[in-house]
């Protein structure tokens, strides 16, 4: 978080004071630092060093802002996208198609098929119908998909049930005892061209214990493979790094997390592939609100913000803790329910929450908002859709406008019949 700092009583981001950014283009906003996003990029690279031969696919989904895509593209990062909309916003950030993977348990033929046509880097087959409609579709143009089969090694990731996608309930991957008779069937189809194995287990991960654990029984099947007579040049390790956002949170840094893939991966022979998205996008962004009210409750007071589920779903969906902050800080603390405008009692970020005074017009921070943050934001009451807003040094700009209620009635329509 040290690129949003206090600097004579009050938050900056960078060079940018946010009180300035509230003044000029309102709150709710989200407000991003590229020097963050920068720092986060390269320290997951400088992390995986000692990785001789690597991609690293930032997952889209955590922030697809096109101007965070672009900024990243030039730190050399390609994406990891899991739908038409995020690859053709991936195209249009300068990305180039070659370094796309394509995830994603729903691709749609229509949605392969674009892929197809753009030259993706590497889909990632999801089930083997997946894989032989993909192959057809290949063939039947002339071209060669480039994929991999996503594997569920029924690993427990140890996190948030909602976010856990490598155990054998979960919906993702085909089961790791499967694999390799589907991948022998699989590689014998025209049009595909096989290269290896995927996997993902999870989302905001603190232990490597799990993630370890679902390598060794990735290269177990590879070896399995191997022997089988396959050849195997790629395997992709995903994302799932977890952030702190709590001071007290000890989420395992890159640096830990590089030292045990050099380990594990050593002698693998392959390309491997990462899907970072959360560790490079969290800790980049804060969701700036205004306090509307300061009302009283029956146990603690109420601070309603103007920020609500709809802007920041997590702490609805989640129970996600989102440090909160006062932009002006006048020293005092006070314990507060921290609330959104919304009608529902689940748009409440925090109950009995220790925080920073703070009254009725006064600014105050979510912090690591900067993945999925924006991206997961919806109109629910009608609201406008929150914009966002890129620091880079001592200038901004808005890179998402806000949308509002009135640009969302013009494509309503009322039938003619009513
Ligand atoms: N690769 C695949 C296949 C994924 O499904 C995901 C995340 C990632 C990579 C990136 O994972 P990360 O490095 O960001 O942990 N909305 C939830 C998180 C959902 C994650 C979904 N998949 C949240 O706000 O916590």
């Amino acid at each position: 978080m040290t690129h949003f700092h206090y600097q004579n009583g009050a938050l900056w981001c960078e060079g940018v004071p946010l009180s300035r950014i509230a003044d000029e283009v309102g709150t709710p906003v989200y407000v991003y630092s590229a020097a963050a996003f920068r720092d986060h990029a390269r320290g997951f690279r400088d992390a995986l060093s000692g990785v001789p031969r690597k991609h690293l696919a930032y997952a889209i989904k955590a922030n697809p802002n096109i101007a965070v895509l672009r900024l990243l593209a030039a730190e050399g990062y390609g994406a990891d996208v899991v739908s038409g909309g995020e690859m053709a916003r991936a195209l249009a950030a300068g990305m180039p198609a070659r370094d796309i993977v394509f995830s994603g348990v729903g691709k749609t033929p229509a949605e392969l098929l674009r892929g197809l046509d753009a030259g993706i880097g590497q889909f990632n087959i999801e089930l083997e119908e997946e894989g032989v409609v993909l192959a057809r579709l290949a063939a039947e143009r002339g071209l060669t998909a480039r994929a991999v089969l996503r594997v569920n090694p029924d690993v427990d990731a140890g996190t948030h049930a909602k976010i856990s996608t490598g155990r054998k309930e979960n919906k993702f991957g085909v089961p790791i005892d499967q694999a390799a008779a589907m991948f022998a069937r699989l590689s014998a189809l025209p049009g595909l061209d096989l290269q290896g194995v995927a996997i993902h287990i999870g989302s905001q991960l603190f232990d490597l214990a799990p993630l370890e654990a679902a390598y060794n029984r990735v290269k177990a099947l590879v070896d399995e493979l191997r022997s089988s007579g396959h050849r195997v040049t790629r395997v992709d390790l995903g994302g799932g790094l977890g952030v702190a956002y709590k001071a007290d949170d000890r989420p395992t840094p890159p640096a830990d997390y590089g030292a045990m893939v050099e380990c594990v991966t050593r002698g693998w022979d392959v390309e491997l592939m990462f899907e970072p998205g959360r560790v490079i996008a969290a800790n980049a962004g804060v969701l700036l609100t205004r306090v509307i009210w300061v009302k009283p409750g029956v146990v603690n007071p109420y601070v309603i913000v103007d920020a609500a589920m709809n802007d920041l779903a997590r702490p609805a969906l989640y129970d996600a803790w989102h440090d909160f902050a006062a932009v002006q800080p006048t020293g005092e603390r006070m314990t507060g329910n921290i609330a959104g405008p919304v009608c529902e009692t689940g748009d409440t970020f925090a109950m009995a929450r220790e925080i920073d005074r703070v009254a009725s017009g006064d600014l105050a921070v979510f912090h690591s908002a900067g993945a999925y943050g924006a991206t997961m934001a919806s109109t629910y009451n009608s609201r406008a859709l929150v914009p966002e807003v890129l620091v880079d040094g001592d200038r901004y700009a808005v890179v998402a406008d806000r949308i509002t209620p009135e640009t969302i009635l013009a494509a309503e329509r009322v039938p003619e019949w009513l």
